[in-house]
């Protein structure tokens, strides 16, 4: 199989290089192992009407890496406007921030129909596609259209939220009914498959049977794959990133001093605000904790041009202000806000350095940082994991602290309860947690879903003949009372 792999943001593998979200860190192991190409924007944009669209090629490991420059008239509509204004406050279940006009809505069809233009140069006869995540719900049904008739598979990386709240992203129906050209659609967790399904049958009137869409473009399956990271490779950074000069000049500045961490892209489903008031509590109600632990709160930005997010990059600021300004001192700082991304390779230093990681965010697809911060202690004294149970990793990390971002005094008190905790009570979350890393790790879940693609692709063949004559659109009437199969 010829694995194309297709994403917004790529990464050119350059373990410094600023990482400013999961998708791209661990889609690089894959294609340099899998010998895939993987191909995605270059962050430039070029004008004119390109007819051989430009591309940057470059190797990657066994595979490449091919970076196009996206149509300039239609980029800011489709990156800032439908993709990140509509879908992805809508995906995260924030349909209050839903903000986009119709012409931004043709811009994201533009992009994705450029993208699957360019997609055929890349194209060999036992080629498979694998499109990521929510800026490209419509390149299957372009490619289709395109005549592409081997496997298309699609991974999302955020959540899918319940029906009544996708509902709120303008064409909705006309996307989702687009999204159902792909041969694989795949899920972080039960709950997001569980919601898609239920809107094809409910909304669109499609038959569901085991997690089977019945479309006028065939059959759809729908299927859970949590995305993991390579936990032994991670460990092996974070002992080598301890003498990384920023790494030991962070442990010398401690002083003994215990080390809280968070590491976010700024964005609101991540829950910095929540997290940064459930410390101010946290040290309103146990003055003691001054002066004995102070967060570390990386937050990279992203996205400023959108108006929500300038907004909470001001109101982050201002709230650590306020915060160190109540509760600091001369010499002592409570909060640490660095407003820059960094590399994996300082990362994995600072979370072996931290006693407590505090993934708190809203609303989350997986959250690889949880997983990271896990993988990169050390066994004999290793720290706690405070995590969300909104993010999709607190399914398998379960014997992490699970806090409610919503409830501040209950994160205040669980935070202190993770800097009191003894080492054994510490190895045996630690072990439980690093366990189920590693068994689901980035290379198994790159393998169940190209397994499950090929068997899709054997499901289409086989179904040929019955799929020749589609059936009438809808396949159901759009009922509520539907009978649900799944
Ligand atoms: O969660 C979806 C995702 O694609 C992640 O991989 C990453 O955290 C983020 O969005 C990247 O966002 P952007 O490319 O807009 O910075």
């Amino acid at each position: 199989m010829n694995l194309v792999v297709v994403s917004n943001r790529v990464s050119r593998g350059k373990p410094n290089e600023p990482m400013t979200g999961g998708l791209a860190a661990a889609l690089l192991p894959i294609v340099e192992k899998s010998g895939a190409i993987w191909v995605g924007s270059s962050g430039r944009v070029r004008d004119g009407n390109q007819k051989e669209p430009f591309a940057e090629i470059e190797a990657l490991g066994a595979g490449a890496l091919a970076m196009l420059d996206l149509p300039a008239a239609h980029y800011g509509g489709y990156y800032e406007g439908f993709a990140n204004s509509a879908l992805w406050p809508a995906l995260h279940s924030r349909a209050d921030l839903i903000r986009a006009s119709h012409e931004d809505y043709l811009s994201y069809r533009e992009v994705n129909a450029f993208m699957a233009r360019a997609l055929l140069r890349f194209r060999k006869s036992d080629s498979a596609f694998w499109i990521q995540d929510y800026h490209f719900l419509a390149l299957g049904a372009e490619l289709r259209d395109l005549g592409v008739t081997e496997p298309i598979g699609f991974f999302l990386h955020t959540p899918w939220p319940a029906r009544s709240v996708i509902g709120g992203v303008p064409h909705h129906r006309e996307l989702i009914e687009a999204m159902l050209a792909y041969d694989l659609i795949g899920f972080q967790t039960e709950e997001d498959c569980e919601n898609f399904l239920s809107y094809a049958q409910a909304d669109l009137g499609l038959a569901v049977h085991d997690g089977v869409i019945l479309s006028r473009h065939g059959r759809t399956r729908a299927a859970v794959f949590p995305i993991g990271i390579d936990p032994q490779q991670f460990a092996q950074l974070a002992t080598k990133a301890s003498t990384h000069p920023d790494v030991s000049r962070l442990r010398r500045s401690l002083n003994g001093e215990k080390l809280a961490i968070g590491v976010d892209r700024l964005d609101y489903s991540k829950g910095l605000i929540n997290r940064i008031k459930a410390f101010d509590r946290m040290w309103t109600l146990h003055p003691s904790l001054a002066r004995t632990v102070s967060l570390l709160q990386i937050a990279t930005p992203s996205r400023g041009a959108i108006e929500a997010y300038g907004n909470l990059q001001s109101d982050v600021a201002k709230l650590v202000s306020d915060v160190n300004g109540v509760h600091g001192e001369v010499d002592w700082t409570p909060i640490r806000y660095l407003n820059k991304g960094y590399g994996q390779a300082v990362l994995a230093g600072l979370y072996r350095t931290a006693q407590v990681g505090v993934v708190t965010p809203l609303q989350d697809g997986m959250n690889l940082v949880a997983k990271e911060y896990v993988a990169a202690q050390n066994p004999v004294d290793p720290g706690v994991l405070v995590l969300s149970k909104f993010a999709g990793a607190a399914n398998e990390l379960d014997t992490a602290l699970l806090v409610n971002p919503h409830d501040i005094d209950g994160m205040a008190r669980i935070i202190a309860m993770a800097l009191s905790m003894p080492l054994t009570e510490r190895r045996m979350r630690w072990e439980a947690m690093m366990a189920k890393l590693r068994g689901h790790t980035i290379q198994q879940w790159f393998a169940d879903f190209t397994d499950a693609l090929r068997e899709c692709q054997l499901d289409r063949d086989a179904l040929a003949p019955v799929i020749a004559e589609p059936a009438r659109w809808p396949l159901r009437s759009a009922n509520n009372n539907a009978p649900r199969y799944h």
